[in-house]
């Protein structure tokens, strides 16, 4: 794992990062592979990159859009990420339907849409069962909690290490989630994090020892790059970590 931590001096420093970081892995991944396969984070950080992304001008049809986690409401529900991430990005560009891979939120029991998103994961990515797919970068943030995606402390989804795709708990609230490993395997994480409700949190991930299951993000810890982008306000507290 090569880990680098960035602060930066506000939010529109951090988009601006989090934006050069993602074309930089893009233009990257399309010169050696062909395409682009990104997931996406939810809540409200990313939105003004996503609106960032949407203005450049980008060769959409290599490009592939997954999503880290989802909340198990309705794809047009205010609370669904990928209703942001449409109305931020993805409706505002040519970007193939085919190439937006939401997560499915419309069976009557989340364990099968689970199940659905981790089949057409393993046909997308053509996976033997048991394999796990290498994104070329997962965008994530962190909640107050120390939650990463939808894995939430205490909650049985920090245990699944067998699947791609689990359902994730928060508060009684079902939702779909990429598991620990799926995201151990990506060849790039950035997490994106803002403000000073998360200094907490950030102390106990940064922290020598502290408890995975009390703060989430402690599990990822990719085979890949480990991008920590911060504005001042979350991270002033953070050393750099050269
Ligand atoms: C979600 C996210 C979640 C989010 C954090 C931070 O579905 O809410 O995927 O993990 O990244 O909760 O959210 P904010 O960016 O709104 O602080």
């Amino acid at each position: 794992m090569n880990t680098t931590v960035e602060v930066l001096p506000d939010k529109t420093a951090l988009i601006q990062r989090s934006l050069d970081l993602v074309l930089t892995k893009l233009q990257s991944a399309i010169a050696e592979r062909g395409r682009f396969t990104i997931a996406l984070s939810g809540g409200s950080t990313p939105k003004p990159l996503y609106e960032a992304i949407a203005t450049q001008s980008l060769p959409w049809d290599k490009i592939h859009v997954f999503w880290g986690d989802e909340r198990y409401v309705p794809a047009d529900h205010p609370d669904s990420n990928e209703r942001m991430a449409r109305q931020a990005w993805l409706d505002q560009v040519p970007i193939p339907a085919a190439n937006i891979h939401a997560m499915p939120t419309d069976e009557a029991d989340p364990v099968d849409a689970a199940q659905k998103h981790e089949q057409q994961l393993q046909q997308f990515f053509q996976l033997q069962p048991g394999q796990f797919p290498t994104l070329d970068l997962i965008l994530l943030g962190i909640g107050d909690d120390a939650h990463t995606a939808s894995l939430f402390p205490h909650t049985e989804a920090l245990q699944v290490h067998d699947r791609l795709i689990t359902v994730g708990n928060k508060d009684g609230q079902p939702r779909i989630t990429f598991t620990a490993p799926l995201i151990n395997h990506a060849r790039c994480v950035a997490f994106m994090v803002a403000g000073a409700s998360k200094q907490t949190a950030l102390s106990q991930i940064f922290a020598p020892t502290a408890d995975e299951m009390t703060y989430p993000a402690r599990l990822i810890q990719p085979e890949g790059e480990l991008w920590w982008l911060l504005d001042q306000a979350a991270g002033e507290t953070i050393p750099a970590i050269a």
